[in-house]
Order: C-alpha cells, then structure tokens, then sequence
C-alpha cells in the first residue's frame, strides 16, 4: 500500500488502531462461561494492546501477542511494564498468514479488528484448529448494522471492504464453521470517537503540517479523514460488532 509508512505514524500516536475500550474487551471476556486459571491466549494483530493489557488484567492468563509490526509490539511491553503485567505477555513479531503453532494449542484466541486479515471466513477456520477442544474466539468485525444501507454506503465498501456482511450472515458463516456463538454486540459509537478518530484528527492535523509538500503523506492522510467524514455521516449503517463464540466438535 502506498503511504503505509505514514499509516503506521499515525496509529503510533494513538491509543489504539481500531474501534474499541477496555469495558467491550471485558464484557466479551466476562462473556465467556469457562472459568479458567491461567489460560493461554492468542491476541492476533495487537497492534499497540490496549486490549492486551485489559486482558492480562481480567484473565490471569498467558498472552501471546502477535503482529506484524513491530513498533507496536515495543510500545505494547512498555506500557505492560508500567501496568506491572509484562511477565503475562509475549510479544512475537510474525505475520497472521505465517502462523505456525501447534493444532489446539490456545484456551482463548482474540482479535479485535484484525481477523479480516485472514479474510473472515478463512480466520475462522484458521482459529479453530489452533483453539483447544471447547476452546473460546472473541473477535470483532466490520459489519453493516442494517438490512439496507443506502448505495452511497454500498458503494463505498464494494471498493474498501468487499468482504463486509450483515450481522446475521456472518453469524450464518459462524455456524457452517462450527462454532457455537454465545454473545454478540455493536460497539457504540463512541469507542469510534473517544479511542479512535479523535486522536487521530489531532494527529492528522499535526502531520499536515509536518509533512506540507509531501505528497505520499499527504494524499494518506486525506484519505484517514475522508474515512473519518464518511463515519460520521453514515454511522448509522455499520459499525463493529463483537463475536464470542466456543469451537465445538474436535
Ligand atoms: C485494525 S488494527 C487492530 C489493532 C488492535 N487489535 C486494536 O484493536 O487496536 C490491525 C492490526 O493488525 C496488524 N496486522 C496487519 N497485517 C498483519 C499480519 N499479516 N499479521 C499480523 N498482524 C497484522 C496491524 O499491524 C495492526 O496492529
């Protein structure tokens, strides 16, 4: 993608990379029926870990954090450090597409707006022989919150996310890949705002000015506000929504 190294600026100032707050994370774990003592987690595509760190709180767990990138993963253990919860996560520096860990090797796996990644249907699959049997998926995903958005919106993501379902369809998806869902959940709007967004207009507005006559930055960071803009008029019409779900079979 052209521009991502100025992307990657972008998310490094803020507190997260995607939609979401630590009382979403802790629901969906509150959500899952296992009580477990120490768990082994999978957190795929942590970027910096807010939900990382949320989770080595609630969970007595062992965290794997994982991604691609690994300034984020430097940030993550500084700020795990600070919390006093470094000794429950690992950091590893790899792609999703490269995992190569043991079949049923991980009691709880969580991706909060990166599973796509692997494409949805495929991370399930992909998931599911990594979970234990009876293991637990907590992720969250673009989707349309209603049966019929307007063609300004459909438009949009034929081009940005061709992939993107209602809510329904992909718990239909869900199902054919044998999982049992337990909770679903739209974000509100404001873990769009608050985590998000807001930060990230701050920044764009430093950046702009940072890299005046840098087309490549510039030309990204135009379109990190159009995507902006595009949200506050059409929130209405998608948003995330958080699947926890329990493998079943073996
Ligand atoms: C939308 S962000 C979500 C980050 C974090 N889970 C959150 O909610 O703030 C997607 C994350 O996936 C990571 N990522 C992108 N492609 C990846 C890949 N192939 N393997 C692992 N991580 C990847 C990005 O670096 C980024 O941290």
């Amino acid at each position: 993608m052209q521009g991502v190294k100025y992307l990657y600026e972008v998310c490094e100032a803020l507190p997260r990379s995607g939609p979401g707050g630590n009382e979403h994370t802790e629901r969906a774990f509150n959500a899952i029926p296992a009580r477990f003592q120490e768990p082994l987690i999978l957190d795929i595509g942590c970027g910096q870990g807010m939900q990382t760190i949320e989770l080595a709180k609630i969970s007595n767990g062992k965290i794997i954090a994982l991604d691609n990138h690994s300034a984020f993963l430097d940030m993550l253990m500084k700020k795990a450090k600070k919390e006093g919860v470094e000794k429950n996560i690992a950091p590893r520096n790899m792609s999703m597409l490269d995992m190569n860990f043991k079949d049923k090797s991980f009691d709880i796996i969580w991706s909060e707006g990166a599973l796509y990644i692997m494409g949805f249907q495929n991370g399930l699959k992909k998931t599911r022989f990594l979970l234990k049997d009876n293991g637990f998926l907590a992720i969250t995903q673009l989707v349309y919150t209603t049966s019929n958005p307007p063609d300004e919106v459909l438009e949009y993501f034929h081009k940005e996310y061709p992939d993107i379902k209602n809510i329904q369809e992909q718990i239909e998806i869900i199902k054919k890949e044998n999982f049992n869902l337990i909770l679903n959940f739209t974000l509100p709007k404001s873990v769009w705002f608050n985590n998000y967004y807001l930060p990230m207009e701050k920044e764009l507005y430093i950046l702009n000015k940072k890299y005046k006559g840098n087309k490549e930055a510039l030309s990204m960071f135009y379109a990190l506000q159009k995507e902006i803009d595009f949200y506050r008029k059409f929130s209405e019409f998608f948003g995330y929504e958080f699947f926890i779900m329990q493998k079943t079979g073996s």
